[in-house]
């Protein structure tokens, strides 16, 4: 295919038709290089993205680090309380700065050990200090826009976006039942998929798939209803699903005797289930009556997404003595479910390498990923 035909706005009509005659976006979408290419720059860099909670940095100078977009990212908590992004890459000549994540009340590069402060200032440049001591404050750590709404973080670097908080909506008046500001991520897993990221976010949002892929597992708890609502229906940028069952869903149906409490202002149908609001463009939220989860979405390339697990609970779980004991049985849960999902994501996208013209199908259970499939459309064809 030319580069031009894999964008042309008439391949995709089918796409384009009511939910009940659409096809899924056809498989290029999913294995090209040059439509990744532009995913990140027409979705990623010009989004707001997900980059954690605030519990992640509780004290000062605390800092994680993340690649967005292929960019290397540093958040951190500076000495004045403020939270910060940087491009994790040092103003002398580029080396990426910090790992992983911990404590530093200097950033300091391991290069050649020229040193930041926790607000991005470059304060210290060894052997070379007398040639760079007017210089270092056009140096400073490139700062990006970040905006802290209920204790997620998000990242923006297009300057021009409107703000997090106007994008997700009314998400944050459904989601503050569960407090989000106070909870606390006490686990983050990681798994690399050979799958490209659109489809994990699909098989999240496709409930057509948890009695096959899930049938020792989730699929044990009984959905007694099931609501959705695509980004169309809301006033932000994210579809959500909501399953009514009786329990926690954050447990397997086995270690439902180890629940922890229920978290306690929860009213209407947020007590009667599972809220999962799933931000545009790659993080799937998961708010259970006693948990909440966050998938975070990496694209590492057409095929390649790194799925990060964050478990999240409140304060008052957190203080009870057994908490450390009943946690483990909702991080089972995940590490059960996880490998499973990444399993069938994995076979669809080695199945997807089809030669031009052979398209697919949805049905009425995966309206969702039919609506996430015309948002990328929206952003990566035009006309
Ligand atoms: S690249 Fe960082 S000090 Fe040289
Ligand atoms: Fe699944």
């Amino acid at each position: 295919m030319t580069a031009g035909a894999l964008f042309a706005a008439e391949a995709f009509a089918k796409v384009r038709l009511p939910p009940a005659e659409a096809e899924p976006l056809p498989h290029w979408a999913y294995t090209s290089t040059a439509w990744y290419e532009r995913e990140i720059e027409r979705i990623f860099r010009t989004s707001w993205n997900y980059l954690g909670h605030v519990s992640q940095l509780p004290n000062r100078c605390d800092y994680f680090t993340s690649e967005i977009a292929g960019i290397a990212l540093l958040v951190v908590h500076g000495q004045d309380g403020v939270i910060r992004a940087f491009y994790n890459s040092c103003r002398h000549r580029g080396s990426k700065l910090l790992s992983d994540r911990g404590n530093a009340k200097l950033i300091r590069c391991p290069y050649h050990a020229w040193a930041y402060d926790s607000a991005g200032a470059l304060v210290a440049t060894p052997l070379v200090e007398e040639e760079m001591r007017d210089k270092r404050s056009g140096l400073s750590l490139h700062k990006l826009r970040v905006e802290i709404v209920d204790g997620f973080i998000f990242v923006a670097f297009a300057e021009n976006l409107p703000t997090a908080a106007a994008t997700l909506g009314s998400l944050p008046k459904e989601w503050s039942a569960y407090d989000p500001a106070d909870l606390v991520c006490t686990r983050k897993r990681s798994w690399e998929v050979k799958a490209n990221w659109k489809l994990w976010y699909e098989n999240y949002n496709d409930s057509l798939h948890v009695a096959f892929v899930h049938p020792g597992s989730l699929a044990k708890q009984k959905v007694t209803g099931r609501q959705r609502a695509s980004h169309l229906e809301s006033d932000g940028s994210y579809l959500a699903h909501f399953t009514y069952h009786s329990g926690s869903r954050g447990l397997l149906e086995e270690d439902q005797g180890m629940a922890l409490p229920r978290f306690a202002n929860l009213s209407g149908r947020y007590a009667e289930g599972t809220y999962y609001p799933c931000l545009l463009p790659a993080t799937l939220f998961g708010f259970t009556v006693d948990c909440v989860w966050v998938f975070e979405l990496y694209p590492k390339g057409p095929d390649r997404t790194t799925l990060v697990a964050a478990s999240l609970f409140s304060k008052a779980q957190l203080a009870r003595a057994d908490f450390a004991d009943r946690a483990d049985h909702y991080y089972r849960r995940v590490d059960t479910i996880v490998p499973e999902d990444n399993a069938a994501v994995e076979r669809q996208q080695e199945g997807l390498c089809l030669p031009v013209g052979v398209s697919g199908k949805f049905t009425h259970m995966e309206t969702l990923c039919h609506a996430f499939d015309n948002w990328v459309l929206d952003r990566m064809v035009d006309g």
